[in-house]
């Protein structure tokens, strides 16, 4: 069984969760001087506002990663040694009184961390390509007033302290949450090419209409590539549960913070959803590996384990304990969704 809940709250102060209670945490913040977050800032910190108003730039970028330093500072509180954070946030470029310029969100993560000691790891970048006709700004085709398109955002990556060692149980659990050799190959590359996920919220009174979430392939992803069956995730950033809901498909508990009480509430009907949404996740990755199986010529093909549980060929004995498990239900209670596995 696994659990699943939404805190609507700020997560500046998440005290109801208790300290080195999570092994991993992975979010998107509100990403500091993309206009549309202004508001969310300006209302923690009215002097946000102002500095917009007067053409400060700097100052405002300044004291939006100070608002999210006191989120970092809670994640760093209840995360357990050994554990992991990911964070994916994207830079700003913005005109201000004129002056245009890259409003560099990514460093600030990064210097945060370092100064808090955690070991920076190699991060990536998602590359999100766009269509759009009007995409490159500037002096067109004269030089020298035209600037780089942004077509990417970070997924930082930091660990708290050294290795994570399992032992007993854990050892069993993680051989069990390995996954597949194919897998590993595009996952832990630096570049994910994945496309960004509707943006659109159709919900009636709420109090935007941009969801900004995530695909759910990215916290599906990261969820099984730092943590185990059972542990517990958190997202101090929840938008529409996103996360939530990767952790509810990969057998890992969850709690997502979420200030805004319309988007918290549209969060906890996303995650209530039916068994057979995250069957298709888990069906729809087995066929691919199957897939994949095929897709080796005959003499590799030879070459293959036997996974145990599953009874299909894998690539490396790090595979041959996989086990995928289906869900057989999920249950709302209040704020909390439970998952019942096969
Ligand atoms: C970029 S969105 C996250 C979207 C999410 N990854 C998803 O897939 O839906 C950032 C979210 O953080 C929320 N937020 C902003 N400041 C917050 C705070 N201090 N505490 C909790 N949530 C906050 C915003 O309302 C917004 O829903």
């Amino acid at each position: 069984m696994t659990k699943h809940q939404i805190i609507i709250g700020d997560s500046k102060n998440i005290k109801q969760i208790p300290n080195k209670s999570v092994h991993l945490i992975i979010t998107s913040p509100p990403y500091p001087m993309i206009a549309m977050w202004d508001e969310i800032f300006s209302r923690q910190d009215p002097e946000i506002k102002m500095f917009l108003e007067d053409g400060e730039g700097i100052k405002a970028f300044y004291r939006m990663h100070e608002l999210l330093n006191r989120t970092w500072d809670e994640c760093d509180r209840v995360l357990v040694d050994n554990g992991f954070v990911c964070i994916n946030i994207g830079d700003a470029t913005r005109t201000i009184n004129g002056d245009f310029q890259l409003y560099s969100n990514h460093t600030q993560v990064i210097s945060y961390f370092l100064g808090k000691g955690y070991s920076v790891l190699p991060d990536i970048l998602w590359r999100k390509q766009s269509n759009a006709p009007n995409k490159f700004m500037g002096s067109g085709m004269y030089p020298a007033g035209a600037y780089v398109t942004y077509e990417h955002e970070y997924i930082l990556i930091f660990r708290k302290g050294g290795k994570r060692l399992f032992k007993g149980t854990e050892r069993e659990l993680r051989q069990k949450s390995a996954f597949f050799w194919e897998e590993r190959n595009v996952w832990f590359s630096d570049l994910w090419e994945i496309k960004g996920t509707s943006q659109v919220i159709s919900a009636p009174k709420t109090s935007r209409d941009r969801s900004a979430a995530f695909p759910f392939e990215i916290p599906y992803r990261l969820v099984n590539m730092y943590s185990i069956e059972g542990d517990t995730v958190l997202d101090p950033f929840a938008g529409l549960g996103t996360t939530n809901l990767a952790c509810m498909a990969a057998k890992r508990n969850s709690i997502g913070v979420e200030i805004d009480p319309d988007i918290a509430d549209l969060a906890l009907q996303n995650i209530a959803v039916p068994a057979d949404v995250l069957n298709a996740v888990i069906d729809s990755r087995i066929k691919r590996h199957l897939d994949f199986i095929d897709s080796l010529p005959n003499d590799k093909r030879e070459r293959c384990y036997k996974n145990g549980p599953h009874g299909f060929n894998v690539k490396t004995q790090q595979e041959t304990a996989i086990k995928l498990d289906r869900v057989s239900s999920v249950t709302k209670e209040e704020n909390t969704v439970i998952c019942h596995y096969e």
